[in-house]
């Protein structure tokens, strides 16, 4: 920890690190958030360099967004199933048929798929930003379906059309695996990340179940949520790395995960000397190609400012 803040000083670094880390990460982290929150640090934050403890798309989108920063990855090969599930190339073609359509890219996709975007989203904003795209415009939204059909559910937008992309670890947590700890404790209140399995099963019982408290929520979202409580019992479907942060801002309230198991690899791969290497050696620099970063970016930018919504000039 010394010679981490030590380093930290030396290379001009802010440290970020996402909800899902572990622990020991996000104590020495200057600032920890979600998806939506750490783009606008990385957007505006004085440093040189940011350290994103986090995955590969995060790093790439810091990069986007401060081109002229030196961005470090600590954690080689994090990568993320959800990212994976489309390719510029499939997207191309799926946007071939419909050639006037809105992209709407949650920010879990490569620099190379948000090149062929017109705007980004995170889980902590996405109804708000498919509810601004006019109703008579075709949106293609990716590349989460479980995502997805939380966001056509709640804005009812008529021409939302979903890939069918998912993350393993999300997906992992079932309408199953829900059903049985409601079957539990039928009191306890409900915190859901949209990208989970069971997130129909979960927007079914908020709509039928009279006297359920059911919240869909991104991971900053739930630790926001966890603070104002006066339940006895949450379960919590998300990756479990936030439990600590729900414990840690209310000791009262008992904070259980849906599923034990989700557990995301890519986010727990950093360790300290990982850590030390990128601060001390430079070593997990991001860079991104030339021929896609401007177009990369202008997707994340639409997302942080609503002035630059493709929409509101075309
Ligand atoms: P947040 O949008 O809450 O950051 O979670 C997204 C996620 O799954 C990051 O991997
Ligand atoms: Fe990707 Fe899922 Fe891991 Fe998030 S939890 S980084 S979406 S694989």
């Amino acid at each position: 920890m010394e010679r981490i803040d030590e380093l930290r000083v030396q290379a001009d670094a802010v440290i970020l690190a996402h909800n899902y880390q572990p622990p020991w990460v996000k104590k020495l982290a200057d600032f920890c958030g979600d998806s939506l929150q750490l783009s606008r640090l990385a957007a505006t934050h004085p440093r040189s360099t940011i350290v994103f403890c986090g995955v590969e798309f995060m790093a790439e989108s810091a990069k986007l967004l401060s081109p002229s920063k030196r961005v470090l990855l600590p954690a080689s090969g994090a990568g993320c199933s959800l990212a994976d599930s489309i390719s510029a190339a499939e997207l191309a073609q799926w946007r071939s048929g419909y050639p006037d359509a809105i992209v709407v890219a949650y920010v879990n996709t490569s620099a190379a798929v948000k090149a062929l975007s017109d705007v980004c989203c995170t889980s902590a904003n996405a109804v708000e930003i498919v509810n601004e795209i006019p109703r008579d415009r075709t949106v293609l939204f990716l590349p989460d379906i479980f995502l997805g059909s939380y966001v056509a559910e709640r804005t009812q937008h008529p021409s939302l059309k979903l890939w069918m992309g998912e993350c393993h670890v999300h997906a992992g947590i079932s309408s199953a695996n829900l059903e049985e700890r409601i079957a539990n404790d039928p009191d306890a209140e409900l915190y859901i990340h949209p990208e989970c399995g069971c997130t129909s099963e979960a927007l079914y019982r908020a709509s039928e179940v009279p006297g359920a408290t059911i919240r869909l929520l991104s991971t900053t979202q739930m630790i926001d949520e966890a603070k104002k409580t006066k339940s006895r019992h949450v379960l919590v479907a998300t990756e479990v790395g936030i439990l600590s942060d729900l414990m840690a801002v209310n000791p009262i309230t008992r904070f259980e995960a849906v599923n034990p198991l989700a557990r995301c690899p890519y986010m727990n791969l950093v360790t300290p000397d990982s850590l030390v290497d990128a601060l001390e050696n430079g070593v997990g620099e991001v860079s991104i190609d030339s021929s896609i970063a401007e177009r990369a970016a202008a997707p994340l930018l639409a997302m942080l400012d609503p002035g630059l919504r493709p929409w509101r000039f075309q």
